[in-house]
């Protein structure tokens, strides 16, 4: 449109085409433009389809939602600006003041702080309990308890909760179970097919895989319940970015050899470092000497996946010596990526724990955490003995 000053500034008209592109577009827009305050009324009220506004929903979450949605086996879900804004969505959004909350002993950091500090200012109990231990579980019930949040296999312990024990005692007390699939993915576990009522995820570690998006993702089973997280994480501001979301459903497409691929190498690993001297102890749910092995072989099919903890003979010295001479792996405090990274609970995720607590969980100054990527296993096994030997 012209006029003698210069055209108007917006819209642009697209170019038109017959065809559809393979891939998603990248919608980046704001702010989406109505044909009438009737068409926009039709919107709201939902009698028509159409987006308003990004903060309240865009065309590259949805799209991710709908394969997470699919992947997990459930519909609605909603895509947030990172794994902590879903965790949050959840514990902020549906509890109030005089609630009580059971979250596992062995959260993720900063759910774990949630827990600790910004629940009980908001006048929300918390206690932690051991998801490995219903009976334990059960004994922290009170009567005003809500829900409860737990991670398939911890971190960086690699513990197996019991998702079948907590979902009875769940639904015996008509609570929430709460379950973060994170470290498992659903390619691993669908906590919704073991009666979880809502699945988080950070979708930033394999789900997305590359390191180069922070997302996350909730979904509840009761359409209700996934219309209070909906609105919560609208009003708060935790919707995502649509360049994340691209970029995440891009990951999304090799997600699933990536992840068999990891997982394989990883139970090939573990069985390596076992056999290496300078190791003491070798942490994977699917080697016969790991704590919850039985549960792991029927709960998780029989599917280890790609994290595997270990610890060096030594301290610190030995630490530092192994990260040096593992100069092709990263050390860096993150998972998932498509390549193999180390992490160091005692001076990363597990820093803010006094010495004796870190002892408490076996996290010793010779204690790593590998997130096992796609390099050859061979010569993984190869850098992880060379790396050893380096610390002993
Ligand atoms: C199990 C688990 N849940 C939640 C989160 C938080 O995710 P994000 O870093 O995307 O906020 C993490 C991060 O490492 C995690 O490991």
């Amino acid at each position: 449109m012209r006029n003698s000053k210069g055209s108007l500034v917006r819209p642009v008209p697209l170019p038109e085409s017959a065809s559809r592109p393979l891939v998603t577009p990248l919608s980046p827009s704001v702010a989406y433009a109505s044909d009438t305050p009737d068409a926009l009324d039709d919107q709201y009220e939902g009698r028509l389809q159409g987006y308003t506004y990004a903060r309240e929903g865009h065309p590259n979450a949805d799209v991710v939602a709908a394969r997470l949605d699919a992947m997990e086996g459930v519909s609605g879900g909603v895509v947030t600006g990172s794994g902590m804004a879903a965790v949050s969505a959840v514990l902020m959004g549906l509890l109030k003041t005089g609630d009580h909350v059971i979250g596992g002993n062995q959260l993720y950091g900063r759910s774990m702080r949630l827990m600790g500090e910004d629940l009980p200012r908001l006048g929300i109990a918390t206690t932690l309990a051991d998801p490995c231990d219903v009976a334990e579980v059960r004994a922290a019930l009170r009567p005003e308890t809500r829900m409860i949040l737990v991670e398939v296999v911890s971190n960086p312990s690699l513990r197996v909760s019991d998702i079948d024990g907590l979902a009875e005692l769940c639904r015996e007390q008509g609570i929430l179970l709460v379950v973060d699939n994170t470290f498992t993915t659903p390619r691993g576990f669908r906590p919704f097919d073991h009666g979880a009522d809502i699945v988080v995820h950070s979708l930033t570690k394999l789900l997305a895989g590359h390191s180069d998006v922070m997302l996350g993702y909730v979904a509840a089973r009761d359409p209700d319940l996934a219309a209070r997280l909906r609105v919560f994480a609208v009003t708060c501001g935790l919707t995502p970015s649509p360049f994340d979301c691209w970029l995440a459903e891009r990951g999304m497409l090799s997600f699933e050899l990536r992840y068999d691929r990891a997982q394989a190498t990883a139970a090939v690993l573990a069985d390596h470092l076992a056999g290496l001297s300078g190791v003491k102890r070798v942490i994977y749910p699917m080697r016969s000497d790991h704590p919850d092995h039985a549960r792991a072989q029927g709960l998780l099919a029989g599917q280890g996946g790609n994290m595997v903890s270990f610890e060096l003979e030594g301290g610190r010295a030995s630490a530092n010596a192994f990260t040096r001479a593992a100069d092709g792996l990263c050390f860096a405090p993150t998972l998932g990526d498509v390549g193999t990274t180390l992490s160091h609970p005692a001076t990363s995720s597990h820093r803010a724990l006094s010495v004796e607590e870190r002892a408490q969980l076996g996290l010793s100054e010779g204690f790593f955490r590998v997130s096992v990527g796609l390099e050859e296993p061979e010569v993984l096994m190869q850098v992880f003995s060379e790396a050893v030997s380096a610390a002993l």
